[in-house]
């Protein structure tokens, strides 16, 4: 049985003279919603980058599920889903088709697109381009996304950024029916 899905041991990370994140033992543990909030420019975002191994660490240490994320770094990604600020879409193709690409990359089942575009309420708009969407459009494709390979870890920077008041809730509830495990 696991007891942390998320543990930093001493995390930090300096830009230049910049101290972004300074000794951070965050423990998140298993099966739990946790939210992660701060000031503009605490390191929130900096901090999941390093949890996501999009960027190193200067000192400390990122462990998922117990095991440190250096030692096998591709079985523990591909266990997580993730939506940090602007999605990387492609603007060309549809909604359905971005999908599709991730789907194929993941090796997800097909049935697990319809799952995720029910989740995020974009059934409507799943076959126009995605050039077209507006921004909150564009974050439900990208939570989508994240959901597709029914991650065990999921973790959100600003996940409800460009939703209308009525997506913010969804999201609540969502998190409520333990659909989003969520790291803000
Ligand atoms: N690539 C970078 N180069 C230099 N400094 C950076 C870089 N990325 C972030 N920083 C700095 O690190 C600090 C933390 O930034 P970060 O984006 O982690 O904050 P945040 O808590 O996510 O803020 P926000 O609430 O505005 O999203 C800031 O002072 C920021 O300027
Ligand atoms: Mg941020």
């Amino acid at each position: 049985m696991l007891n942390f899905t998320i543990e930093t041991l001493n995390l930090s990370r300096q830009y230049g003279k910049l101290t972004a994140v300074d000794n951070l033992n965050l423990k998140v543990p298993f099966s739990s919603v946790y939210g992660f909030l701060g000031p503009n420019g605490a390191g929130k975002t900096t901090t999941i980058r390093m949890l996501l191994g999009l960027i190193r660490p200067t000192q400390g240490q990122v462990q998922l599920f117990e095991t440190p994320l250096e030692n096998n770094p591709i079985t523990l990604l591909g266990r997580m889903g993730a939506l940090v600020e602007s999605p990387s879409l492609y603007p060309h193709l549809t909604g359905y088709e971005n999908l599709e690409v991730t789907r194929r990359l993941t090796r997800a089942k097909r049935e697990q697109i319809t799952r995720v575009l029910s989740i995020v309420k974009m059934e409507q708009d799943a076959h126009r381009r995605v050039r077209e969407y507006s921004h909150g459009m564009r974050q439900r494709l990208a939570l989508a996304l994240a959901l597709l390979s029914e991650p065990e870890l999921l973790i959100l920077d600003e996940p409800t950024n460009g939703l209308d008041p009525s997506g913010i809730r969804e999201m609540r509830e969502c998190k409520r029916q333990g659909l989003l495990h969520t790291l803000r």
